[in-house]
């Protein structure tokens, strides 16, 4: 089983304390994320965004969710036999979950090198698979978490906090 981690140093103990004891969220929404549908993905990543506008999130962490939670959505689809995205909201940062049917990341160091991409034909047609979308999830995110293997599921997890300090 591979893992990945990538944490912004100055938060790690704020994202530490988070995993290993996570609170209860304040909101809870799930979006079905199918295979090669790439109407329906997306759409999990729009409306948490619209949430997140309505409850005063400024618009550069909004931005910054909006870009990260959709590259993510667009992953399941493109590539997994389609999953779940989790949203879980909390006063001070929101924490996204995604988890896929597999067929899972054989090395995940490999498939966050940018413009490394294993997307076929009609995920290319769609526009994807500038092997980019884990770059900037990773770039967008406060701390990101990936566990994989081939043969299983993908779990991709991140935190944005709402006021970086
Ligand atoms: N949920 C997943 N399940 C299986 N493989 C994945 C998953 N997410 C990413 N990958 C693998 O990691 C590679 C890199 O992903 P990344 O999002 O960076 O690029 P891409 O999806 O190929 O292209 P882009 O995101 O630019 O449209 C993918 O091509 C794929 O091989
Ligand atoms: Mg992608």
């Amino acid at each position: 089983m591979g893992e990945y981690w990538n944490i912004k140093p100055e938060l790690e103990d704020s994202v530490k304390q988070h995993f290993s004891a996570p609170p209860e969220a304040e909101v809870e929404l799930e979006f079905e994320v199918p295979e090669k549908d790439f109407n329906t993905a997306g759409r999990g990543s729009s409306e948490v965004k619209d949430l997140l506008k309505r409850l005063g999130v400024d618009s550069e962490t909004l931005r910054r969710i909006a870009v990260a939670s959709y590259e993510a959505e667009i992953n399941l689809a493109a590539h997994s036999k389609g999953g779940v995205m989790s949203c879980m909201i909390y006063d001070d940062l929101i924490h996204l979950r995604f988890l896929d049917k597999g067929p899972g990341i054989e090395d995940i160091t490999q498939a966050m090198i940018p413009g490394y991409s294993t997307a076929d034909e009609l995920v290319r047609e769609f526009g994807f698979g500038a092997g980019l979308g884990l770059p900037n999830i990773q770039k967008n995110s406060d701390a990101l978490h990936i566990q994989s293997a081939k043969g299983s599921s993908t779990l991709l997890e991140l935190l944005i906090f709402f006021s970086a300090p």
